[in-house]
């Protein structure tokens, strides 16, 4: 099926109407593993950072251990670190086509933040997140196309399953990116295709019958899951998204897909010059 990409204001609505059953819905068919994917995607985007990683070298502690954001080389020393690296401490975070908000609550319940966005243009979905998320959040109906905030102002903007809704992905990858502090990082994650036969020897089928016929018995809306659907089978590969961000800058690109390819977490940083080995 060719999913002709729709227009924002079928989006918009499609979201508005399916709002009461959606994470019910996703959880339904996603077999119960979209919240795993969620908190899972977290805990890798998190991993390190406020502490220090090593690029090179041995593993130590104690003596011998270089202090946050040094580099140093200790040859001939038990525990010798030969290049280390701080990772930054993410402060700011912001997240695009936050929904009911189920990616940005796991990102609060790990660690703290000085300051938390939501961004969605469907005054629904912004409606239960702020209802069912606890935190000092804000939640902005905006157009994440037109994003009303100056540059470098996150130190994290994560997306998830937003991704497949975005008429232009380059532009919005290149906003993301502009918005981003130094060393900030960018992690998307989204619904994609699985690579392994047997997997597709299902999957294929369910994506395009049972999913969408389940998604319009249940919600109703039967255009927002064909719509769901034809975006998944005609999504870019990651490889090509991870390809687009290189191009616009991004460094340490990465991707870790989740059951067989089902769903992967595409992440990417913007440069910071003192930062780099
Ligand atoms: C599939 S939902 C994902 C929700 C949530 N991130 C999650 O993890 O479940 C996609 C969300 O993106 C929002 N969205 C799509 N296009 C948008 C745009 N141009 N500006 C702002 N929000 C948008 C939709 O309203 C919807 O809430």
């Amino acid at each position: 099926m060719k999913c002709d990409h729709p227009d924002k204001k079928f989006i918009q609505e499609a979201f508005d109407s399916i709002t009461p059953c959606y994470d019910r819905l996703n959880q339904i068919l996603s077999f119960g593993m979209s919240e795993a994917w969620r908190k899972k995607a977290c805990a890798i985007v998190l991993k390190g950072t406020g502490s220090f990683s090593l690029s090179t070298g041995q593993a130590g502690s104690g003596k011998g251990a270089c202090p946050p954001g040094s580099e140093k080389e200790h040859k001939g020393d038990r525990h010798h670190f030969i290049k280390t690296k701080m990772v930054p401490v993410p402060k700011t975070i912001l997240d695009l086509g936050c929904g009911t908000g189920k990616f940005l609550e796991c990102f609060l319940k790990t660690r703290s933040w000085e300051s938390a966005v939501g961004v969605d243009f469907s005054a629904a979905m912004l409606q239960k997140a702020s209802e069912t998320v606890s935190g000092n959040v804000m939640w902005l109906r905006e157009d994440f196309d037109a994003l009303p905030f100056l540059d470098s102002s996150f130190d994290l903007v994560i997306s998830g399953f937003t991704l497949r809704s975005v008429q232009n992905l380059p532009e919005f990858l290149s906003h993301v990116h502009r918005i981003l502090t130094p060393g900030g990082k960018a992690a998307f994650l989204d619904l994609t295709r699985p690579r392994n036969f047997w997997v597709r020897l299902f999957f294929f089928p369910y994506l395009k019958f049972i999913l969408p016929l389940l998604g319009w018995l249940i919600s109703g809306n039967r255009k927002a899951y064909d719509f769901l659907s034809g975006s998944i089978q005609d999504f870019q590969a990651p490889e090509k998204t991870i390809q687009w961000m290189e191009d616009l800058g991004y460094r340490d690109c990465t991707s870790k897909s989740f059951a067989f390819g089902a769903a992967t977490l595409i992440m990417g940083r913007k440069s910071a010059p003192s930062n780099e080995p």
